[in-house]
């Protein structure tokens, strides 16, 4: 049986990771150097918070550029709770840091995924994760699920396991066009997480159900 799209929050907000768990159908987290910069919180204390709330997986990113020092920030993330993903950018040492930390059985997700052997990289390199950030290539001006539909393809031609993260979602179509394509998780800002039960049909209908129904006939 093939596994539903998994969807994750992307954010390093409390009351937005809380709000999202309440849903129940939160699957993980993804952070990112930014978003823990924009809380103005000490990043340990947060992805503990954070693991505290989600039990699946939550990335937190390294911000070392080079192998050797990847690893040991890793080693310290690796402290806080076992269901942390370590994420990693796809540079060269990016994928160096990923092979030696698959090799350890340690979960990542690489991150910053903008061209289709990136992903084929990272995959051989054993990543649990790799995040396309299909958005941002929106945003100048070229076509983000085009990469999606092109790591699902290279994905499924070699059997590679590491599963697609649609990240950078700006709304609720690109969830739609990811699903459809078949990414296996979203990461998804809290703003977009709601728009995604919102239909202004379902609100008029409901409008209309429970005006018949208070002018009833008793
Ligand atoms: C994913 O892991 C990233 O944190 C995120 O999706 C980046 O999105 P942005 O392009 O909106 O910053």
């Amino acid at each position: 049986m093939i596994p539903p799209m998994e969807l994750y929050i992307d954010t390093a907000n409390m009351d937005e990771i809380n709000e999202a768990a309440a849903l129940g159908v939160l699957d993980g987290v993804t952070t990112n150097p930014s978003l823990i910069a924009k809380e103005g919180v000490d990043f340990h204390t947060r992805m503990s918070e954070i693991c505290a709330v989600v039990s699946g997986p939550v990335s937190g990113e390294v911000v070392s550029l080079e192998h050797d020092s990847m690893i040991a920030e890793a080693n310290d993330l690796l402290q806080i709770a076992d269901n942390l993903v370590i994420k990693l950018p796809c540079t060269v040492d990016g994928l160096k840091a990923c092979k030696t930390l698959s090799d350890r059985n340690v979960r990542t997700n690489l991150t910053l995924c903008f061209q289709p052997l990136q992903a084929l990289m990272v995959a051989k390199a054993g990543a649990f994760l790799v995040s396309p950030f299909l958005g941002r290539i929106d945003d100048i001006g070229g076509d983000g699920m085009e990469l999606i539909q092109q790591i699902r393809t290279v994905y499924d031609n070699y059997g590679f396991t590491t599963k697609i993260l649609a990240a950078s979602i700006r709304h609720p179509l690109h969830l739609v066009q990811c699903a459809l394509l078949g990414a296996d998780v979203a990461t998804v800002p809290m703003k977009v997480i709601k728009q995604m039960m919102h239909h202004p049909l379902t609100d008029k209908g409901l409008e209309g159900f429970l005006a018949d129904w208070n002018a009833r006939k008793q």
